[in-house]
């Protein structure tokens, strides 16, 4: 017997053969294992002799195993060990570094630029009531001007905002009638527009608001020709055409200079020499008795600009949608600007 396993144990070539040897010799129901109870039936005698041999061949056998064993865990480790390898001197993939998105840097721009003139930063919620979106704006129910912007309802009384002038209502409230008021307010704002080149569901606006004794028009004018210059260039010029917005009075559009033509007029401000960039006018009387304020003491001037608009004059980009599509090509012309 012992020559046997000792023979087949030479001849085992991986782990789970020589487990199973092991079980056919030393197991439970295995062939030594068997002898050894079968010692019950031998003489006085015979018993110690034969005891003595079994051990031997038993321990021969588990040596034989052992040394087996850890010749087989010294390979698998060898093989792992090998299969894990990791050659450090290969170069490193390059990650690419990102670069701030056209449209955050135009708003931050613009940010800069009424900071400079002493403004500060407000912000309101996206999702927003429809008395700070319509109602305190002047704009009741049923009026006809809430057809200009078609609206993202989520209940009958809260939408997404479809402009940031809430922002407005809200300030004054904040303020609790204290002047000045000097604030801009940028984010996002939803209209339910099919998108196309110019328009998207979704974009950014930037609302300014000044509040406090004596504001007038010519400020609202000097303010608009010192942001113009200081984004476009100080050759540029402004014009304000008369329009009309529930929550101001009275209301204008601003046009700058065709940044294209240098206002000589080409095909893309339609040959009249101006380019349409934002809407304001003095804040109606209405809109600063809702904020809190009393419109016999203080006056105000507000205005409006959507960011992609100016990003798309400032740039001269053909396509709102290039914003949104998250093209490296696109976004990485902007990275050393
Ligand atoms: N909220 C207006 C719009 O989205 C713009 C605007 C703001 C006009 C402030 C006047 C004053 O079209």
């Amino acid at each position: 017997l012992r020559v046997e396993a000792l023979e087949q144990l030479q001849g085992v070539a991986d782990a789970a053969s020589l487990n199973d040897l092991r079980v056919q010799y030393l197991g439970k129901k295995g062939q030594l294992t068997e002898i050894l109870r079968g010692m019950g039936a031998l003489s006085a005698e015979e018993r110690p002799v034969i005891g003595q041999v079994g051990n031997e061949v038993r321990a021969a056998i588990e040596a034989v195993i052992a040394e087996k064993q850890e010749g087989f865990d010294r390979a698998a480790t060898a093989h792992r060990l090998q299969a894990e390898t990791i050659d450090v001197t290969l170069p490193g993939k390059e990650v690419g570094t990102g670069s701030v998105h056209p449209l955050n840097k135009v708003a931050q721009e613009i940010e800069d630029i009424f900071i400079g003139m002493g403004y500060t930063i407000a912000e309101g919620p996206e999702v927003e009531t429809d008395y700070f979106n319509f109602e305190a704006l002047n704009l009741p129910k049923n009026h006809p001007a809430r057809d200009m912007q078609d609206s993202f309802y989520i209940t009958d009384e809260i939408l997404l905002r479809t402009h940031t002038s809430p922002v407005q209502i809200r300030t004054m409230k904040a303020m609790n009638g204290k002047t000045p008021v000097k604030v801009i307010c940028p984010g996002k704002v939803y209209r339910r527009d099919d998108d196309d080149a110019t328009h998207s569901f979704m974009f950014h606006q930037i609302e300014g608001l000044v509040i406090g004794p004596n504001i007038r028009m010519s400020d609202l004018k000097g303010t608009l020709l010192q942001f113009v210059q200081e984004m476009y260039g100080p050759q540029m010029q402004i014009r304000l055409r008369p329009s009309f917005f529930p929550f101001t009075e009275p209301s204008a559009e601003v046009d700058v200079t065709c940044a294209q033509c240098g206002g000589s007029g080409c095909r893309m401000c339609k040959h009249t020499g101006w380019i349409e960039i934002l809407g304001c006018g003095m804040v109606h009387p209405k809109v600063l008795e809702h904020g809190g304020y009393d419109p016999n003491e203080v006056t105000g001037f507000a205005f409006g600009m959507g960011v992609e608009r100016i990003a798309l004059l400032k740039y001269d980009i053909d396509d709102i949608r290039h914003f949104y599509g998250n093209d490296t090509k696109f976004l990485n012309q902007f990275a050393k600007m």
